[in-house]
C-alpha cells in the first residue's frame, strides 16, 4: 500500500507541474519541440490512479501524455525533413530496433518499442520535449495543433477499421461511444461503411456519436448480450459483418460475438479484465474471426492527409481545455467521464486550438 501511495504522489507531483526538469538537448535524428496541445487518454488516468496497466508498472516518476503536437524549435544532426518553426504531430511509439516486426511493417508489435507515457518511458505532457524526428509529422497550415494531437486516437480507429476490413457498404457495429468508439465511427464511415450502429450506457455520448455520423444508437440499460445483439440486428435490418468492441467490458464482448454475422469479424479494441468468459463456441461454429488491436502502425501520414483535405472532422471530440498548470483539474475531469476529449494547453503564449 505504501508503495502505491508513493507512486501516486510521484504522478501527482508531476501532474501539479511542481517538478522542473532541464530542457532536453536533441541528439542525432531527434528534434526538440515546444509542446502545444496534449490530449488526456484513459490510460494516462489509469497510470495516475493505479500505477500500472497489466505488466507495465510505474516504478519511477513518470511524465504522462502521448496524444500530442508541438513546434520544432531545434533539430539534431542528420535531421533534414524538419526545421525550426515546423508544426508537427507526434507519433508516440518509436521502435528501438529493426526486429522481425519492424521488418514486417508491424512495428507496434515490437516488444522493445519506446512509447510515451508507458513506464519506464516518459510522455510529453510538458513544455519542452525531444522526440525521434522520423516520428514527428509536419502539419499543414490548415490542420490545427489539436487536430494534430487527435491523430493519435484517430490512429487507433484507422488501425482497428483496417484490421476489421471495413470497406464500401460495410455494416458496422461499434460497441462503446467513448473517444475510441467515436473515432471508429468516424473512420468506419470514411472507409465506406453504409451503416454504423453504436451502443453505450451514456445518452450524451450517444448524442455525440449521432453528431459525428453514427446512423443508429442504442442506449444499453440492463439487456442481456443476446438482447443487445438482436437490437443491433433489427436496427440494421441484418447482422453487421463487422463489430468493433471499444469498451473491454465482458458483457460487451459477449454481445459483440452474438451480434456479428457468420463469417464476419469482431475486433477487440477495448481492454478490460485479463480474463473474461465469452461464447467462444458460438464464434467458432459461425466462423466469426476475433482479432486483437494494439495501438497502430503506419497511420500518421494518411490521417494528416485526411485532416488537411477536410475529409474527416475530429474537432467535435474536444470538449474541454485546460492550461498545463491546471493538469490536475483536467485529469479529474477525464476521470469523472465528463465530455469526450480533454486537451491540455502547454504553450502559455498560445491557447488556441
Ligand atoms: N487496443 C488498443 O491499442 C487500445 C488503444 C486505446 C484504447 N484502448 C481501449 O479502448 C477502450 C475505450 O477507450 P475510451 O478512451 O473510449 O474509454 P472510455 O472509458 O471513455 O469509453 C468506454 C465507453 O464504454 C461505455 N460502456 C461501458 N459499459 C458498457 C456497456 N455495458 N454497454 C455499452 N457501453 C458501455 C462507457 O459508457 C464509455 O462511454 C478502453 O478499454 C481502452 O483501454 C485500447
Ligand atoms: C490544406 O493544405 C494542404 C497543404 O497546404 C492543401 O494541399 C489542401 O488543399 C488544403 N485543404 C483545404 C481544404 O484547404
Amino acid at each position: 500500500m505504501k508503495v502505491c501511495w508513493l507512486r501516486f504522489c510521484w504522478l501527482l507531483l508531476i501532474l501539479c507541474c511542481k517538478e522542473n526538469r532541464p530542457i532536453p538537448e536533441p541528439g542525432p535524428n531527434e528534434v526538440l519541440l515546444r509542446m502545444h496541445s496534449v490530449g488526456i487518454c484513459g490510460s494516462d488516468v489509469h497510470y495516475w490512479q493505479h500505477g500500472r496497466i497489466g505488466d507495465f508498472v510505474v516504478k519511477d516518476p513518470l511524465v504522462l501524455g502521448h496524444e500530442a503536437s508541438g513546434t520544432v524549435i531545434k533539430v539534431g544532426s542528420g535531421v533534414t525533413h524538419l526545421q525550426p518553426g515546423d508544426r508537427v504531430a507526434i507519433e508516440p511509439g518509436v521502435p528501438r530496433e529493426i526486429d522481425e516486426f519492424c521488418k514486417l511493417g508491424r512495428y507496434n508489435l515490437s516488444p522493445t518499442i519506446f512509447f510515451c507515457a508507458t513506464p519506464p518511458d516518459d510522455g510529453n505532457l510538458c513544455r519542452y520535449y525531444k522526440h525521434s524526428a522520423s516520428f514527428c509529422y509536419k502539419l499543414p497550415d490548415n490542420v490545427t495543433f489539436e487536430e494534430g494531437a487527435l491523430v493519435e486516437p484517430l490512429s487507433v480507429g484507422i488501425h482497428a477499421c483496417r484490421r476489421a476490413g471495413v470497406t464500401l457498404g460495410s455494416k458496422v457495429f461499434v460497441s462503446g461511444a467513448g473517444p475510441i468508439g467515436l473515432v471508429n465511427v468516424l473512420v468506419a464511415k470514411m472507409m465506406g461503411a453504409a451503416v454504423v450502429v453504436v451502443t453505450d450506457l451514456s445518452a450524451s455520448r450517444l448524442q455525440k456519436a449521432k453528431e459525428i455520423g453514427a446512423d443508429f444508437t442504442i442506449q444499453v440499460k440492463n439487456e442481456t448480450p443476446q438482447e443487445v445483439a438482436s437490437k443491433v440486428e433489427s436496427l440494421l435490418g441484418c447482422m453487421p459483418e463487422i463489430t468493433v468492441e471499444c469498451t473491454g467490458v465482458q458483457a460487451c464482448i459477449q454481445a459483440g460475438i452474438y451480434a456479428t454475422r457468420s463469417g464476419g469479424t469482431l475486433v477487440l479494441v477495448g481492454l478490460g479484465p485479463e480474463m473474461v468468459t465469452v461464447p467462444i463456441v458460438n464464434a467458432a461454429v459461425r466462423e466469426v474471426d476475433i482479432k486483437g488491436i494494439f495501438r497502430y502502425c503506419n497511420t500518421w501520414p494518411m490521417a494528416i492527409a485526411l485532416l488537411a483535405s477536410k475529409r474527416i472532422n475530429v474537432k467535435p471530440l474536444v470538449t474541454h481545455r485546460f492550461p498545463l498548470e491546471k493538469a490536475l483539474e483536467a485529469f479529474e475531469t477525464t476521470k469523472r467521464g465528463e465530455g469526450i476529449k480533454v486537451m491540455l494547453k502547454c504553450d502559455p503564449t498560445d491557447h488556441n486550438p
